[in-house]
């Protein structure tokens, strides 16, 4: 008998007809957040499940007897309980290796937006303003030759590395590990500690998971060590930031601007950062391509079906449930 799956989004339709082969497949119609009591429901006779951010909480896991396998779409699992999971000798994997590039544009894209004031300017033109060209007209800042710095230096945090080194910058990391040499040397990524980092970035971009350590990793005494010149770039997750300190840090120009993809409450936006200028914001759309959206989806199903067949799957992220 075919395995059933429960798929948590609409996926695109190779995804589907690829797990429709081997499984008995049923998806949440909505391309929104299923509900917690939908996703428990639908939960209790599935192997399989495909999430999309969709929270499993234990709770879940305690409606699902028979779940052996937990694939991610996303590179992220905050939105997981892997310790839950891993207890039950349940497979949890994700889609690393799918979408970094991708995010990488989109922190770059932020970065140059926010540098160049691009939101404004097109503001600027659709509501009529542009009368005449003026000398002092929305005046930005360099980005080339000024230090990129990466707060977490794994995949996306490297691939932004190497779009900093297209445009001339400096660039500095600070992560848990240090990476090896020959990779600093590739980059010409210098390693720095924490607060060098904060101190001597004119960019700094977050690339660390969510997980307790790195719940407010940004907060109010690390905008203080930061330039006032400075801008910050989110396409991490939210509650790596205080958010409230970010605000007040950008209403008193302790920092110069912000690129925000992520947030602590999404869809939730603190209203004082819709009222501020110096500050880009997208709607958690880091991987969102086309071409990637698929590349995701794919993995992730080739991911689910390695797991559903004993075999173990190539972006495992509790591997120790195999010893
Ligand atoms: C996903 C992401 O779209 O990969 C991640 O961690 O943030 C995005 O690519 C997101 O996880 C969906 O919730």
């Amino acid at each position: 008998m075919k395995p059933r799956v429960y798929a948590t989004r609409p996926l695109p339709q190779p995804a589907i007809d690829l797990l429709s082969k081997a499984c008995a497949l049923r998806v949440y119609p909505e391309d929104s957040a299923i509900p917690e009591h939908e996703l428990a429901d639908n939960c209790r006779d599935v192997e399989g499940l495909l999430v999309n951010a969709a929270r499993v909480t234990e709770e879940i896991l305690l409606k699902a007897p028979k779940l052996r396998a937990i694939s991610n779409i996303g590179v992220g699992y905050d939105n997981i309980d892997v310790e839950a999971c891993t207890q039950r000798h349940i497979a949890v994997t994700n889609t690393a290796g799918s979408l970094e590039e991708t995010t990488a544009d989109l922190a770059f894209a932020l970065l140059l937006a926010v540098a160049r004031r691009v939101p404004e300017a097109d503001r600027y033109v659709r509501e009529g303003r542009w009368q005449h060209w003026q000398w002092g007209l929305l005046h930005g800042t360099n980005i080339h030759h000024k230090t990129l710095g990466l707060l977490g230096f794994g995949g996306i945090g490297q691939a932004v590395a190497r779009r900093g080194r297209g445009f001339s910058m400096r660039i500095l990391y600070f992560a848990r590990h240090r990476v090896a040499e020959s990779v600093e040397r590739e980059l010409q990524a210098h390693y720095a500690d924490r607060k060098t980092l904060l101190q001597e970035s004119d960019f700094l971009s977050l690339h660390v998971p969510l997980t307790p350590e790195t719940h407010h990793l940004i907060r109010a005494e690390d905008f203080s060590l930061m330039k006032p010149t400075a801008m910050l770039i989110n396409t991490a997750r939210g509650p790596v930031v205080d958010e409230h300190a970010l605000l007040k840090a950008l209403e008193s120009k302790r920092i110069a601007g912000a690129g925000l993809d992520v947030f602590e409450q999404e869809p939730r936006v603190l209203p004082g950062l819709l009222t501020l200028q110096n500050l880009v914001l997208a709607p958690h759309m880091g991987s969102a391509t086309v071409e990637t959206r698929l590349d995701m989806a794919m993995l992730a199903v080739k991911n689910l079906l390695a797991a559903l067949a004993g075999e173990r799957p190539p972006n495992i992220v509790n591997p120790e449930i195999y010893f």
